[in-house]
């Protein structure tokens, strides 16, 4: 099964390598599979500037010779590939399996174009059935928890885990997401919640392998 998907994740990785051009500002996703687009962006030998999403995968850039920028040294990001634990057919995206969503969606949004590459188990009629990512500042934990549970959902910590800004991830089951959007509108107004993994109107295009073949 994993062998399959990961042949899947790499036939997606490469329709996405092939819509980069040299000199363009690339946003670098994290992640297994945003991890095959590195590496491919690598063997090609694309003159690209790279602007990573995580700690982890500026250290795969650097490792592999990808020159990389600031963000806040760039203007705009030409193209984002990135993968995604769930997507529906409406582009609606959860995200931070990896921990790296709050760095992940600030470069989405300034992105030009988000490419999100993924397996076929990933494209779900619901978001939901992947427990939500809630990225914390720790002086809010509980006052966050409160709240979420207040929306019905059941919180778990992400026991030991930090993310690259200093905060702590929840991991919230909410069941199955009728609505994304509007929970995404709620959720923004909880003082202390930094991100949630909620992406809604952030994805350009999705490029999910299957088998052998390629779907848009
Ligand atoms: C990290 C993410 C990843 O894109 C998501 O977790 C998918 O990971 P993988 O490609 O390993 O299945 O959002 O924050």
């Amino acid at each position: 099964m994993t062998a399959q998907k990961d042949k899947e994740k790499q036939a997606a990785a490469k329709v996405a390598a092939g819509m980069i051009k040299d000199g363009q500002v690339v946003g670098l996703g994290t992640g297994s599979t945003a991890e095959f687009v590195i590496r491919e962006i690598a063997l090609r030998g694309l003159r690209i500037t790279g602007v990573p999403t995580s700690v982890r995968t500026a250290r795969l850039a650097v490792t592999l010779g990808i020159p990389l920028a600031d963000i806040n040294s760039v203007e705009a990001i030409d193209i984002t590939i990135d993968g995604a634990d769930e997507f529906t057919p409406e582009l609606y995206l959860l995200k931070g399996g990896g921990g790296a969503f709050l760095r992940e969606k600030i470069v989405a949004e300034r992105t030009l174009r988000e490419i999100i590459i993924a397996d076929s188990s990933k494209l779900v009629a619901q978001l939901g059935a992947f427990r939500l990512p809630i990225e914390v500042i720790p002086f809010a934990q509980r006052y966050v928890e409160q709240q979420l549970e207040k929306l019905g959902a059941s919180c778990l910590l992400r026991e030991g885990f930090v993310t690259d800004e200093g905060n702590r991830v929840l991991d919230a089951d909410f069941g199955l997401i009728g609505d994304p959007a509007a929970l995404a509108l709620e959720l923004n107004n909880i003082t202390g919640l930094v991100a949630h993994g909620l992406f809604i109107n952030l994805a350009d295009t999705v490029i999910m392998g299957k088998g052998a073949e390629i779907v848009r």
